[in-house]
């Protein structure tokens, strides 16, 4: 019959146009999207997972990761006149999300550290000059038949301040300076790269522009991740690549630690709930939000107006961030949060002797739904942070308030956007934020 032969052609002909297809124009296009999985770095699923690291080891990493990303941030220029540009790093891997892909053809599975601060797209290659220790093996760009090197003539050399290019027939050298001498060089190159590998399939795209790093140091010997996937909306960046305005992302507990987190692109996005509009930030290419306010039960704290005003030079403003585990809050605002609470919360007070956080209460798990309410106050949104979001354990059984003091730039930390589904809109520029089991988000 030939119902029964056309049938299966024209299911392998529609699975063949919604799985395959791609843009690698820089034509924005929002007709179609995809979602993939983000993995904690603390998760036994993760390949960075560490088995040997004490819980009190990976909350001293975790807060050590938050002081580290705060100095990078601070210090990166968006696109310096030098050769090597600096961009903002996510490293050291404690704490953070990866994010798994397949790059090349055939396809090899390696996975990349989520950067919603940086655009470019990198990875370890051989042949290596220098590399640092990865788990899987070193991407062989001569073994996949869709590597291409770009040339200096190309639209995507003239997105990263190379220097090289003399000519326009040259490779597009790209090199990458991190704050703590950490660096990535090598050349700005075209893969194949799927996404996705969820019960919604594989999404296949062409032609994505990538840092193929032959010369990469890391500080540390410890297991690293082989590269970066950047997520701002600059012009290198997957986002832009893609043609795609939304992403959205729902992180679940750290204490689920082996369930993965949805991350959503295009169509597929969830941009649901309260939104605040995606603030102006200068030369940086952070998703600053305009934070007006934090309270503490109904009482607002006496923060000076402009507090957390975006500064040209980058040193000041509040950003959303995919690289920092605790949130970090400018040191005066941060001792009135800790004052108000202590002031409204009846539990028993300890030392933290582990010296990482500042307000600490040895109590049971019931006891800590008492504490006090944070609120954050966003243009447009009010986030009451829930138990989890305010509190960690520090290692040691107690239950510490997960908010850092710090200088200049403040971040809300990966900590406190557990269970709530995230969304980026960089078309209409605003954030959502909506309050989620993300267990239950498919
Ligand atoms: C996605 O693609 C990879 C590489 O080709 C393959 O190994 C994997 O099984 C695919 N996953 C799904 C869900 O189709
Ligand atoms: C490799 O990178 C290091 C660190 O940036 C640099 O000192 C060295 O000159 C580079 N080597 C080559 C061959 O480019
Ligand atoms: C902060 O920004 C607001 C709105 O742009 C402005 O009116 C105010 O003067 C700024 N305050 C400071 C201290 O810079
Ligand atoms: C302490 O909290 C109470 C309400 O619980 C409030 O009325 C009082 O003003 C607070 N005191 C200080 C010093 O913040
Ligand atoms: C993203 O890029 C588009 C196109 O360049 C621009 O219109 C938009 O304002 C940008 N959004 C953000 C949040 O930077």
């Amino acid at each position: 019959m030939a119902g029964s032969t056309t049938l299966p052609l024209i299911a392998l002909l529609i699975s063949l146009i919604s799985l395959s297809s791609s843009f690698p124009s820089p034509q924005k296009s929002s007709t179609i999207g995809f979602q993939a999985r983000l993995i904690h770095s603390n998760s036994p699923l993760s390949p960075l997972y560490n088995p040997t690291a004490t819980p009190s080891d990976r909350i001293r990493a975790a807060v050590a990761n938050s002081f580290s990303r705060h100095h990078s941030l601070e210090s990166s220029k968006s696109r310096g006149a030098s050769p090597d540009w600096v961009q903002a790093p996510v490293r050291p891997y404690s704490g953070v999300y990866v994010l798994s892909y397949y790059i090349g053809t055939p396809a090899t599975e390696t996975f990349a550290i989520v950067d919603t601060a940086s655009d470019l797209i990198w990875l370890q290659c051989l042949p290596c000059v220098e590399c640092y220790k990865q788990i899987d093996p070193i991407f062989d760009p001569t073994k996949s038949s869709s590597y291409r090197k770009i040339q200096c003539s190309e639209p995507e050399c003239h997105a990263i301040p190379t220097t090289n290019c003399k000519t326009d027939k040259e490779d597009c050298l790209y090199g990458l300076v991190y704050q703590d001498t950490s660096s990535s060089q090598g050349v700005l190159s075209s893969e194949t790269m799927i996404f996705g590998n969820t019960p919604s399939g594989n999404y296949t795209l062409l032609n994505i522009a990538f840092g193929c790093g032959h010369n990469n140091s890391e500080t540390g010997d410890e297991n690293n991740a082989p590269g970066v996937v950047g997520l701002n909306n600059q012009s290198l960046s997957l986002l832009s690549q893609v043609g795609m305005n939304h992403f959205s992302y729902c992180l679940v507990p750290l204490e689920e630690g082996n369930i993965d987190s949805p991350i959503k692109f295009g169509q597929a996005a969830e941009i649901i709930g309260d939104k605040t509009p995606i603030l102006e930030g200068g030369e940086k290419h952070f998703y600053y939000l305009g934070l007006q306010g934090i309270s503490v039960e109904d009482e607002r704290l006496p923060i000076p107006a402009g507090t957390f005003n975006v500064t040209a030079d980058g040193s000041g403003g509040f950003i959303v961030d995919s690289g920092t585990s605790y949130t970090l809050l400018n040191s005066n605002v941060h001792a009135m949060l800790i004052k108000e609470m202590v002031n409204n919360t009846n539990l028993p007070r300890v030392d933290d002797a582990t010296e990482l956080f500042e307000l600490c209460y040895d109590c049971s798990s019931d006891e800590i739904e008492l504490a006090a309410s944070i609120t954050f106050h966003f243009t447009g949104v009010d986030l009451v942070l829930s138990t989890m979001n305010k509190w960690t354990d520090n290692g040691d059984g107690l239950y510490c308030l997960a908010i850092l003091p710090t200088t200049g730039l403040s971040i809300l930390g990966l900590h406190q956007q557990q269970n709530i589904n995230i969304g980026f809109d960089v078309e209409k520029n605003v954030v959502s934020f909506e309050p989620k089991d993300c267990t239950s988000v498919g």
